[in-house]
């Protein structure tokens, strides 16, 4: 404290009353200091923060078990990986085949549906019961794009724009396109009023298929 050359006036170091401020005693060209200290809360987060530094750092790259941002992703990913299989297994995605469609194809349920998907979307252009309006009837057995199952689906999956056929492929789910096939299936052969004159090629097995049946 003697070699303290600052240090000129020691009882300054203490406050007169507890109302004024303590003056550190030093004294640099007439700029002197408050002796504030830092606050408690301060002074622990420090501690910790120094305590815990060599934890993370030796954890982290030398003893391995804290995990880096890298290693975190990289286990992340892998188990968003199985979430995702997870996830597909329990919905494989619907491959539009013959047989596929074919199990919607004479199901109540699938036909009603259908008939509701059918009033929304498609009636304006081919009428309330598949007669055509705009777009070719629909009851008959001339068909423009094939009559197989796959055909009609594929025609709703991917329209005829130049025709104007919308595309419902990123509209109608897979199911509802199959059931909108179902339910076209149950109108064929029905012959409603006005129906528009045929269009496309003849395909004769499958209406009197149905009608045998
Ligand atoms: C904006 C009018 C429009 C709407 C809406 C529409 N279609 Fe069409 N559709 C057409 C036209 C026009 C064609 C004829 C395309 C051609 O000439 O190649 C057609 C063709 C078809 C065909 C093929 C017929 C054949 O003879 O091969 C099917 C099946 C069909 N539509 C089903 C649907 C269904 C199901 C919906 C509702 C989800 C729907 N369409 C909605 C206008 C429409």
């Amino acid at each position: 404290m003697s070699n303290d050359t600052h240090h000129d006036d020691a009882s300054r170091n203490r406050a007169a009353s507890p109302d004024e401020p303590l003056i550190q005693g030093h004294n640099y060209d007439g700029i002197e200091e408050y002796d504030n200290p830092m606050p408690g809360w301060w002074v622990w987060l420090f501690w910790i923060c120094v305590a815990f530094a060599p934890v993370y750092v030796l954890g982290m790259h030398v003893f391995d078990v804290i995990p880096t941002y890298e290693e975190k992703l990289e286990a992340d990913q892998a188990e968003l990986a199985k979430i995702r299989t997870a996830w597909d297994a329990q919905n494989p995605t619907f491959e539009a085949s013959n047989a596929a469609i074919a199990g919607f194809v004479g199901v109540d349920e699938a036909i009603a549906a259908g008939r509701e998907l059918y009033s929304a979307n498609c009636a304006v252009c081919h009428g309330n019961s598949g007669e055509g309006l705009i777009g070719p009837n629909l009851t008959d057995a001339y068909w423009i794009h094939g009559n197989e199952n796959v055909d009609i689906y594929n025609v709703i999956t991917n329209g005829v724009l130049d025709k104007g056929m919308t595309p419902w492929g990123n509209i109608l789910a897979p199911e509802e396109r199959s059931r909108l096939v179902a339910y076209i299936r149950s109108i064929e052969g029905t012959d409603p009023e006005g129906a528009k004159e045929p269009q496309g090629t003849l395909y004769e097995e499958t209406l009197y298929e149905e009608d045998e049946s």
